[in-house]
């Protein structure tokens, strides 16, 4: 069989007992690099362009990050060029620190400070591979021979650097594939690099521990990272940075478990984008803290600009589910999803804190608008279509009516199998309930009050037949009814009936809806007009209307709504 779970074996845990790390709280951002013009830029099919890197260089400065891995110069020309265009024409704000990426080799290192000439300050990151795998198979080397190469570098990188007084330079190392690195050889490594660079002298060092590939769940991850800050000389002086990335699909979950572990710094890319499934994403981990209240340090608002730069540049969609930028993730088709958001949005008040259900932050936050929050289509209910028709055209409908529309609105999503809009919406309403047959169009009525109850006198039909009805009854509804009983022979028993006051944004002032049997057909109606009164007989006509027309709603669909409303 070549599906055989028997080919795999599990990572060992880190055998730790005294963990902290599980009562921490990130009560603050970590410092946060990006890594899009290396790692990012590394992964891709069709390398960024200069152009292209200097567009994403300026979105990542725009969003306030203040260290910006920019390539890899000693071994690509397009890095070593865009490097040199940066620091030559000036396009490093003051508070933003480059960073570049060198292997720990001595000719590599050289060319990579070449590409630095002339930098205020600048993060050399240099690397190399420590974990058994790569020792044994790749390098066939033995600890010591590892070990040696991350020395040579660490000396070599030390040793340019002073040749350089004018720049501030930061040194960087990664022991590169930490998460199959033994931990106890790790930080032996990492022990000999620090005792060549000497943070506790003022040089300011970061050690990046990267899951070069991720190999186990987030919490083995954190153990690690804690162990580590517990076992390596100069801890106090060093800043402690992560580098996941994502090949169990957890790379920000880890990050934030190493950060609870001791973390001060992240690396990630803009949407996740790095080799195989990508490096941590910035943005996700960025407003993960933001909806617990804390400042990311980053300006993620214009969430709609930073899909179509990245995309631009690395040519690569955004996912529609996409954590906080994918098209879709703000968007509730399910009608009780539709429902309570709509409910906790109206009661919402200016000032509170955001507590809507189904949406963990407000995407008006990101730059979305409301509107895309509530779409219609076959597995949306009454309160989606409702809110619609509200939040588009002022409508508001009762609820007896609101689950009797959302049925023809269903229907029609199930009969073209996809997303309704919201003028579909309004149409399918105004074909079902508002229109009027011009021989049921109400052209004038006089209502008397008397002790008796009202007299009515309607005028109805077009203009060139006009008809006159005259009935008495209770109230207006019931006068007309009974004018229509007597000059049509129908019997009308109302079942419900709901007038609305419109707000701005509509001709109309106000809007009737009415549901009512005539002769024992059942039949809904609504009517816009200027007065109450207006609207409702008119409503009253076109119920009646459809009932004369052979249009009223089957006994079959009347008693589904019936049910659906007890
Ligand atoms: O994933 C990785 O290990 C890297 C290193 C070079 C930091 O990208
Ligand atoms: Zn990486």
């Amino acid at each position: 069989m070549a599906f055989d779970h028997r080919k795999y074996s599990a990572f060992k845990p880190v055998a730790k007992k005294d963990r902290r790390w599980p009562d921490q709280v990130i009560e603050k951002a970590p410092t946060w690099c990006a890594v899009d013009l290396r790692d990012g830029n590394q992964a891709l099919v069709k390398p960024m362009s200069v152009a292209q890197k200097q567009r994403l260089f300026d979105l990542l400065v725009k969003l306030g990050f203040k260290e910006i891995e920019i390539g890899f110069p000693a071994a690509s020309q397009p890095d070593f060029d865009f490097c040199r265009k940066l620091i030559e024409e000036n396009r490093i704000p003051d508070d933003v620190k480059i960073q570049v990426l060198t292997q720990a080799r001595p000719e590599l290192i050289e060319r990579t400070y070449q590409a630095l000439e002339g930098a205020q300050k600048a993060v050399v990151h240099v690397y190399n591979s420590t974990s058994t795998v790569q020792r044994e198979q790749v390098f066939g080397l033995d600890q010591a021979g590892i070990r040696a190469i991350a020395v040579r570098g660490a000396t070599v990188v030390k040793e340019i650097a002073s040749r350089y007084p004018d720049t501030d330079w930061t040194f960087q190392y990664s022991p590169e594939s930490f998460t199959g690195t033994e931990l106890d050889y790790a930080a032996e490594v990492i022990n000999a690099v620090t005792e060549v660079w000497r943070p506790d002298q003022g040089q300011p060092v970061i050690i990046n521990l990267p899951a070069t590939v991720e190999m186990a769940t987030p919490n083995v991850f954190a153990d690690q990272v804690e162990w580590i800050c517990e076992n390596i000389r100069y801890r106090e002086h060093l800043s402690i940075s992560v580098h996941t990335h994502n090949d169990r699909g957890c790379a920000v979950a880890a990050a934030e478990l190493a950060v609870m572990a001791g973390a001060d710094r992240v690396e990630g890319t803009l949407m996740g984008n790095g080799e195989r499934t990508g490096n941590m994403d910035l943005v996700t981990m960025a407003m993960n803290l933001y909806s617990q209240g804390i400042d990311p340090t980053l300006d993620l608002s214009g969430m709609a600009e930073i899909t179509d730069v990245v995309e631009a540049c690395t040519e690569i969609s955004t996912h529609p589910r996409h954590p906080y930028a994918g098209e879709l993730v703000f968007t509730a088709f399910s009608g009780s999803h539709q429902d309570a958001i709509r409910k906790c949005l109206s009661l919402r008040q200016e000032g509170q804190a955001w507590n809507v259900a189904y949406l963990p932050i407000d995407p008006f936050d990101l730059g979305r608008r409301y509107e895309e929050v509530v779409r219609i289509n076959s597995q949306s209910g009454k309160g989606g279509v409702a809110y619609v028709l509200e939040r588009d055209y002022k409508i508001s409908l009762p609820r007896w009516l609101q689950i009797e529309f959302s049925k023809v609105v269903q229907q029609e999503a199930e009969t073209n199998g996809g997303e309704i809009d919201s003028l579909t919406i309004h149409r399918l309403f105004d074909d079902r309930y508002l229109k009027v047959h011009a021989d049921w169009a109400l052209r004038s009525y006089d209502l008397h009050r008397d002790q008796d109850g009202v007299r009515a006198e309607v005028v109805m039909g077009r203009d060139v037949s006009p008809v006159m009805l005259e009935g008495r009854g209770l109230g207006a509804v019931e006068a007309v009814s009974d004018a229509l009983a007597k000059r049509f022979g129908v019997t009308v028993a109302v079942e419900a009936y709901d007038e609305f006051a419109l707000g701005e944004g509509t001709n109309a002032n106000a809007l009737a809806c009415i549901r009512l049997t005539a002769n024992g057909q059942h039949c809904s109606a609504a009517a816009l007009a200027e007065d109450t009164t207006s609207a409702t007989l008119q409503a009253l006509f076109s119920a009646v209307a459809q009932a004369v027309a052979g249009e009223a709603m089957s006994t079959e669909a009347a008693g589904a709504v019936e049910a659906a409303q007890a």
